[in-house]
């Protein structure tokens, strides 16, 4: 394993920035919070927190004001969607970091918590996660955490939630109005995303050493559910061009998938979301 490349770059333009901002503030409405209540950092001594692939640093932002005593340290491997310094709180600070490069010194063993959130793309090229989540075990402090959020990626159709306006006119959209969960493989494919090792993250943390391993998925609920749809169908229309760039046939396919989800929730009132989740483990104290 091993990436210098910045894939993410053809990503990193304003419609994904402002896109990624509004997921950021959907994930923080749907769990009530940026850290999952599992986690318990209160009466920490020298409370340190990083989060990786901090892109925009909201998460990191916030964790920053909930925790004003805490040091907070965002990286990314490209600091273009941070804010600039001044806005930043004093108590956050921004390093440039990939986390195929080697851990920083001052890292190892620091951290009360790690956090990291929908980095599927970096491990683009069904890339094993193995190495880099042993790495994060090595940056954390004994009774550390690691809090890692995805969408449930491994079976498009059991990962992909339906709601429907109709339930009578349309009793199985995950048969009858399957576009989105198609659109969704056909990306994975595409991109070579490795879900498969992305939905053994738990059993990866353990075999790290972590305990206390939890998975815990939750689907939007109706006060979010357009909402992750409307993000999910930008998603996707952004991502035409780069799909077009990497084959024109999975371009062409996805053009029409996208249109038939359109068609889909303008016609029939069917709505697609995805189940998320995020994956808790604690280095032994
Ligand atoms: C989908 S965005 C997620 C950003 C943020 N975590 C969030 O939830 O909004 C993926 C992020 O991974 C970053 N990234 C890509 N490759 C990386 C790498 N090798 N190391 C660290 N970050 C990387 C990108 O720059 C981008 O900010």
């Amino acid at each position: 394993m091993g990436s210098l490349t910045d894939e993410y770059a053809v990503w990193r333009t304003a419609p994904d920035a402002s896109r990624l901002c509004y997921q950021h503030f959907l994930w923080r409405e749907l769990y009530k919070s940026n850290i999952h209540p599992s986690i318990k950092l209160t009466g920490k001594p020298d409370l340190r927190i990083a989060e990786f692939a901090a892109g925009h640093c909201l998460w990191a932002m916030q964790v920053a004001e909930e925790f004003p005593e805490a040091r907070v340290d965002a990286s990314d491997i490209d600091l273009n969607l941070c804010p600039p310094k001044p806005e930043l709180p004093a108590n956050l600070s921004v390093r440039k970091w990939s986390f195929f490069d080697p851990i920083p010194e001052d890292w190892r063993e620091a951290f009360d918590l790690i956090h990291l959130r929908l980095v599927v793309q970096p491990f683009a090229g069904k890339q094993d996660p193995k190495p880099v989540i042993e790495k994060f075990v090595s940056m954390l402090k004994p009774g550390g955490y690691i809090q890692w959020d995805e969408y449930d990626y491994a079976d498009a159709d059991k990962g992909h939630v339906y709601s429907v306006n109709d339930p009578n006119a349309i009793p199985d959209p995950r048969v009858s109005h399957n576009a989105s969960t198609k659109i969704w493989q056909l990306i994975m494919d595409t991109f070579q995303w490795p879900v498969e090792h992305f939905d053994k993250l738990s059993t990866y943390y353990r075999e790290a050493g972590l305990v206390d391993v939890h998975d815990f998925r939750t689907r939007p609920p109706p006060s979010v559910f357009r909402a992750f749809y409307e993000h999910w169908y930008a998603l996707n229309a952004q991502l035409l061009p780069v799909m077009e760039s990497k084959s024109a046939a999975a371009g062409a396919e996805a053009r029409k998938l996208l249109t038939q989800i359109k068609h889909d929730a303008q016609q029939n009132g069917v709505y697609s979301a995805h189940i998320t989740k995020m994956v808790v483990g604690q280095k032994p104290a």
